[in-house]
């Protein structure tokens, strides 16, 4: 991967929800790619997280694209709901959608970018049928439901797998990673072919503020890459 294509993608989990679009604000001055918001019902994984209101009040703050990671049980009835408030693309999991041709068939029907996402014990191998249909995969590196967990190495063959099947089947497809994303495991996330990070405490978590913790990711990925 050159290291000037990988593109940071900061997770709101992690932002203090009372100054969020401070936050966001201060993310996209420093070069954020796109925004990562994190859905969850309590069902799909064991946590609550946020709905489509954080969406459309981000939607007034900031110009760039708000991606949505969809950890809900049934994906497919607030795609709708989540296109009005101003989502841009859709993460939805492998796991769990008995129908996931048709999720990301609506998906693309509303004129948004698709992409698909699999959890630490899911095969790459999975992906194969759906990859030449989706913009973008994205490979949890830790257990979906909750931020500020390590990262899980034994994800990086597989991201290596998917970079190999998207050369073969959908080149120019994102490769994304999701969890425990820091300036010690970047370089590794990116050096097996990730071209999109999320990172949530990286960004938001770190006392110097939103500038300083970016830049340090990005040196960390530049430093690997010399
Ligand atoms: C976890 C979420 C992640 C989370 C990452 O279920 O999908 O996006 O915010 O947080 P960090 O970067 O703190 O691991
Ligand atoms: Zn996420």
């Amino acid at each position: 991967m050159e290291k000037d294509a990988v593109k940071l993608a900061p997770s709101i989990l992690a932002a203090d929800f009372a100054r969020l679009g401070e936050q966001v604000a201060e993310a996209e001055r420093a070069g954020a790619d796109r925004i990562h918001v994190d859905v969850m019902d309590g069902h799909f994984v064991p946590n609550i997280s946020m709905g489509a209101p954080i969406v459309k009040s981000l939607r007034r703050v900031t110009r760039l694209p708000l991606e949505t990671h969809l950890m809900i049980s049934d994906p497919d009835f607030f795609l709708e709901e989540f296109v009005e408030a101003g989502s841009d693309s859709f993460l939805v999991h492998w796991e769990g959608n008995p129908n996931l041709h048709r999720t990301v068939q609506r998906i693309k029907a509303l004129g948004k970018r698709a992409g698909v996402v699999i959890n630490p014990a899911t095969p790459a191998a999975v992906l194969e049928e759906i990859l030449q249909d989706i913009d973008q995969v994205l490979v949890m590196t830790v257990n979906p439901g909750f931020g500020h967990q390590h990262f899980l190495p034994t994800t990086l063959p597989k991201i290596r797998h998917v970079r190999e099947m998207m050369e073969q089947i959908k080149p120019g497809c994102d490769l994304e990673v999701d969890g425990g994303i820091d300036a010690e495991t970047a370089p590794l996330a990116a050096a097996a072919g990730a071209n999109v990070l999320v990172a949530g405490t990286a960004v938001f978590g770190e006392r110097e503020g939103v500038a300083a913790a970016m830049d340090r990711l990005r040196a960390s990925i530049n430093a690997a890459f010399r």
